[in-house]
């Protein structure tokens, strides 16, 4: 039997809501998560939480431990004093469907609205190369658990929900960033996307969502800092501007007619065409670089792989020697020397028909 502590949770819908304190049992190495458990199990059967691994890999059981966003699974009982009451409330920038569980769709509407990974064009899967350091440079975002602790505690949407509709938020920086800095990504406009679509500029760096980050992922340091850093080269460096007006520097080395995607403009159809002397300056204009840069990303010309026929005989068959050629295996666990099978008094494991005979 553990100690039993003081415990205040929030319950409620979205018509409104309380705090109900509990006093609950706690044990050595316990969570947040396991303590409302054991709430569901003896004495609030109806409070609703959303959790799936607690493992701290789903990102499902997001809540506000003490009015800081945390996940319930990886906050330790042990943090917090024998005597502190632990408040537990739903996540307050989405709106809350019941009890710790909240609606976090904005989220999903956002991701929807970032376009996907562009391809190169005439590069098959299979056939992408990468250097390791660029491996490396988008481990870190893709370590993201879409927890969403970043897009509650970012206070340009927490306490403004009119801001919601002009703002991605720091999760959707981070893919952003991970996509420019891909070296096989086609898009261009990733960064004129970042600050028009996405509303990087709102952000001013309080650093808020790379301290509640559980993958700790510097989002702030490694992403949202370099994109607005690229995106203010791109547009308001007047050397960088001066420059693409004169040329890509991708181009230099190209034949006239080509793009930076490597396809001949004449050969794609005209609005998937990218625009080839500079930025686009006017509304319509960058609407239309997106809507073709988006067409990109459908890779028209992508060359899908050749299939390749199964090495079947002509009685349609595999030959015999694919399953008994010989084939490089793991080392044996018992060595290269040792007779198997193994003489059964060196078996360490006590079968029970042993005991039996015995
Ligand atoms: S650094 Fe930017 S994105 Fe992150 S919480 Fe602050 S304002 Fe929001
Ligand atoms: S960046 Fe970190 S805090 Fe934001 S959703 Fe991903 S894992 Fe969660
Ligand atoms: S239950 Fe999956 S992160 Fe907590």
């Amino acid at each position: 039997m553990g100690e039993v502590r003081n415990f205040r949770v929030w319950r409620g819908d979205a018509d409104g809501g309380q705090l109900e304190d509990f006093q609950v049992e706690v044990n050595d190495g316990e969570v947040v998560l396991d303590i409302i458990h054991r709430l569901q199990a003896t004495q609030a059967p109806d409070l609703a939480v959303r959790w799936n691994c607690k493992a701290g890999k789903c990102g499902s059981c997001s809540m506000e431990i003490n009015g800081k966003p945390r996940l319930g699974c990886m906050t330790r009982m042990s943090t917090f004093e024998a005597t502190e009451t632990v408040t537990v409330t739903p996540l307050r920038t989405f709106p809350v469907i019941r009890d710790l569980v909240t609606d976090v769709s904005f989220n999903y509407q956002k991701a929807r609205e970032l376009p996907a990974f562009a391809p190169p064009a005439g590069v098959a899967p299979g056939e992408y190369r990468m250097q390791q350091v660029d491996v490396e440079r988008s481990q870190e975002f893709r370590k993201c658990i879409e927890c969403f602790l970043c897009q509650n505690v970012c206070h340009v949407v927490r306490d403004h929900e009119e801001n919601k509709k002009a703002f991605s938020g720091p999760r959707f920086f981070i893919r952003a960033a991970e996509l420019d800095m891909h070296p096989l990504d086609a898009r261009t406009d990733r960064k004129d996307l970042a600050v028009e679509e996405q509303g990087i500029g709102y952000c001013n760096i309080t650093k808020c969502c790379t301290e509640v980050c559980p993958e700790h992922i510097k989002i702030t340091d490694n992403a949202i800092i370099p994109m607005k850093e690229r995106a203010v080269d791109r547009r308001y460096d007047p050397i960088a501007w001066l420059g693409s007006k004169i040329f890509h520097r991708d181009q230099l080395d190209r034949p006239a007619g080509h793009t930076t995607t490597g396809v001949a403009t004449a050969e794609r159809p005209a609005s998937s065409r990218q625009p080839d002397a500079g930025s686009p300056s006017t509304p319509a204009e960058h609407a239309a670089s997106h809507q073709a840069q988006g067409e990109i990303s459908m890779n028209w010309h992508r060359e899908a792989p050749a299939g390749q026929a199964a090495p079947v005989g002509s009685d349609g068959r595999l030959p015999v020697t694919e399953f008994t050629g010989q084939m490089a295996g793991a080392q044996s666990p018992f060595g290269d020397d040792v007779p198997l099978p193994l003489p059964v008094d060196d078996i360490n494991y006590q079968h029970p028909s042993r005991t039996d005979e015995g």
